[in-house]
């Protein structure tokens, strides 16, 4: 049995405007201990897939399918049960640690609390462990720094604090929603340096949320490409890279900056992403995509597997593609 597995997952949003369809009817499940990288452009829906999983969407936000952890339904679970999986078996990291951090609590406070409410620990342990974590994602002189306040910490040191903290009741999976984004080039690959350390050391699987492909080449096995809210393809990191089998995942791997380039304009993808207030019945892509006839328009191909492991929502040839 897989440990996550996601059924038929749509998030949908009450606005003014009507409903937005951020995530349509996506599958996926993770094993123990994978690494899965999530990309694709901006408002592709990917944070909103993790915030449904986390049980934690935005009031005007519902999710309907099914989510089970370790065979048991989270979806839309009581607030207590969804309490307790986050607590203890699922953790989530973001972008500004100060999303997790409370500014007015000493890190050691918060995180102490933390142990104290879900390990049952005494202030004296949890605050032991406390400074053990610290520790354990690089911070120098944890015991001395621990009393901090988050402001008194640097913006990757922050960020170490805030995974610090998500892995203290030691979660079997860890959502990583842009967690290097907002820090430089540096600092970033310290952070993705340290993530896969701790995934290794604790033995955690870990989704990766990220529009950097090239981040995902170098931490995950396994890789969706989401756009419109839908997969466009799904494959192990290796073959995906070196075929692309989506145009949509072309356009992105064309992207990129590389190296050896240097100087030469990024193909970036024409067009913009689709309006997901009248989510389109065909194709999402189909508007943007070179290979694209008014079969597209019409209707989305669905999501098969056409290699091992690989999986696509496309019925052009992978050689007309090239
Ligand atoms: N509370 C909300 N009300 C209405 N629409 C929302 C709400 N939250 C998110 N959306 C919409 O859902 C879609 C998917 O958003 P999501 O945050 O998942 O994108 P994303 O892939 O994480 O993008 P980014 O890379 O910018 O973080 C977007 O069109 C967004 O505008
Ligand atoms: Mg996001």
């Amino acid at each position: 049995m897989a440990m996550l597995d996601i059924r038929d997952l749509t998030v949908r949003f009450d606005t003014p405007d009507g409903t937005v369809t951020a995530v349509n009817g996506v599958n996926l499940s993770l094993d123990r201990g994978e690494t899965l990288g999530i990309v694709g452009e901006s408002g592709s829906g990917k944070s909103q897939l993790a915030f449904a999983v986390m049980g934690l969407l935005a009031k005007n936000g519902r999710a309907t399918g099914s989510v089970a952890f370790d065979g048991r339904e989270i979806l839309n679970a009581p607030p207590a049960d969804i309490n307790r999986v986050r607590a203890t078996k699922i953790a989530m990291v973001f972008q500004d640690p100060m999303t997790s951090l409370n500014p007015y609590m000493r890190v050691s406070d918060q995180m102490a609390e933390v142990l104290i409410h879900h390990k049952g620990m005494s202030k004296s342990q949890a605050l032991a462990e406390c400074v053990r974590m610290l520790d354990a994602v690089k911070i120098p002189d944890a015991a001395g720094r621990v009393r901090l306040f988050p402001h008194e910490f640097s913006g990757g040191m922050r960020q170490r604090v805030m995974i610090a903290m998500s892995l203290l009741c030691r979660p079997e999976l860890l959502i990583a929603d842009e967690p290097t984004t907002a820090l430089d080039v540096t600092v970033q690959a310290q952070i993705m340096t340290l993530l896969g350390d701790l995934r290794r050391d604790f033995g955690m699987a870990t989704i990766l949320i990220t529009h950097d492909l090239g981040v995902v080449a170098g931490f995950c096995e396994r890789v969706v490409v989401l756009y419109g809210g839908q997969i466009m393809e799904q494959s192990p990191t290796d073959p995906l890279f070196a075929t692309p089998a989506h145009p949509y995942t072309r356009g992105l791997l064309g992207a990129i900056p590389r190296v050896d380039q240097e100087g030469e304009e990024l193909s970036a993808i024409p067009g913009s992403p689709p309006n997901m207030t009248r989510a389109p019945k065909g194709c999402p892509f189909a508007p943007r995509c070179a290979h694209a006839g008014e079969d597209c328009l019409d209707h989305l191909d669905p999501l098969t597997e056409f290699a091992p492991g690989r999986w696509r929502a496309c019925n052009r040839s992978v050689e007309e593609l090239a």
